[in-house]
């Protein structure tokens, strides 16, 4: 083996094993109940999920005949033996499917759970994957974080229904950012404080008081759909009122900053910078999405002299009024609707 392949190997390990991680049932379930209404009579895919260990599995075999499922199909990846922290080292994967209760006791018994052997891996890009994605109406899991991007835009060349779990990072790649802005993607209900407990054998180096023994908490994850749910139509209220003190314009770009997405003024009709966290109160019939700090944000040194700014990435900056100026972190742009 060459070094090349050697590190190549190494690296796919470790990307891998991180994302070695499994979603509890109690989070499943205090997502899913918004979505209820939407699986009468649908084919349920989840495509990164060993069915032997998977809650979400779980979820749709046991809540079957209540949402009234066609149908569930679940894959797992390069797993074909049960241990749930199995290295991902077997080239075998299984595919299941079950649909309904047969023997009348509401629960899915092993004889009614049809197993089948997988001919590659289970990989969710793979062409027999991709056949069970085309049979499914909805896409149901937590995908490995390390090809989010690309399992997203899989849904979406589908044209596909999902629900899934993802890093609020993901927000800020593009290809993600621009299905936001499009109103094509957005942010289901979330985890209670903006973060995950995950089922896991690796170590959780977190100093968090809400440590949990074979948990790893993961902050910053959330539920990412394409499906209506109540919430996206939820007006935000606002009680605040504008004043060029409290809501300073930027350097290099015309907008008002507003650090919190709470205090966004109700008289200004202009453009604004809020934080990525807008994201859980948007409500497009009463916000648009212009864009972001990343790709408005002009360079600074069209504005200042080098060594009063921060440098880094395109980004909005606020003047200290000292001669120096502070970068902001990413900010969404967001205008108000017209009523
Ligand atoms: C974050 S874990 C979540 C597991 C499960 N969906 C859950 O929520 O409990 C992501 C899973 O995707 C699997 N995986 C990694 N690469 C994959 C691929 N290319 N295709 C399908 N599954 C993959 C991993 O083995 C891992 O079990």
């Amino acid at each position: 083996m060459t070094v090349k392949t050697k590190n190549q190997n190494l690296q796919k390990a470790k990307s891998s094993k991180k994302d070695e991680f499994y979603t509890q049932l109690s989070d499943i379930e205090r997502e899913l109940k918004h979505y209820k209404k939407h699986f009468k009579d649908k084919v349920v895919y989840c495509n990164c999920d060993d069915p032997r260990v998977s809650n979400f599995f779980h979820y749709f075999s046991y809540n079957f005949e209540k949402l009234g499922l066609k149908k569930l199909i679940t894959t797992c990846y390069q797993n074909a033996d049960m241990n749930l922290f199995s290295e991902n080292n077997s080239e075998e994967a299984i595919y299941l499917e079950y649909d309904g209760d047969k023997n009348g006791n509401h629960e899915p018994d092993p004889e009614e759970i049809g197993i089948k052997q997988l001919k590659g891996d289970g990989d969710f890009r793979s062409e027999e994957s991709i056949e069970l994605l085309k049979q499914a109406d909805i896409i149901v899991t937590n995908p490995p974080f390390s090809l989010f991007r690309e399992y997203v835009a899989q849904l979406i060349d589908h044209d596909k229904k999902f629900i899934i779990i993802g890093h609020q990072n993901a927000l800020t790649y593009k290809g993600i950012f621009s299905l936001i802005k499009e109103n094509k993607i957005w942010l289901g209900h979330g985890f209670k404080g903006g973060a995950a407990h995950f089922i896991t054998h690796y170590e959780d180096h977190a100093t968090a008081s809400d440590r949990i023994e074979g948990m790893v908490r993961v902050s910053g994850v959330t539920w990412f759909t394409n499906l209506d749910i109540t919430k996206r139509h939820e007006n935000l209220i606002l009680y605040k009122t504008y004043s060029p003190e409290e809501y300073p314009t930027y350097v290099n770009f015309d907008a008002i900053e507003v650090s919190k997405t709470k205090d966004i003024p109700m008289d200004y009709e202009g453009v604004m910078g809020v934080p990525i966290t807008f994201l859980d109160k948007y409500n497009p019939d009463q916000f648009e999405i212009i864009g972001s700090s990343r790709e408005l944000g002009k360079p600074m040194s069209n504005f200042a002299e080098k060594g009063t700014y921060q440098q880094g990435g395109p980004s909005f900056y606020l003047d200290n009024g000292d001669g120096t100026y502070r970068r902001l972190y990413h900010r969404l742009v967001i205008r108000k609707k017209k009523d």
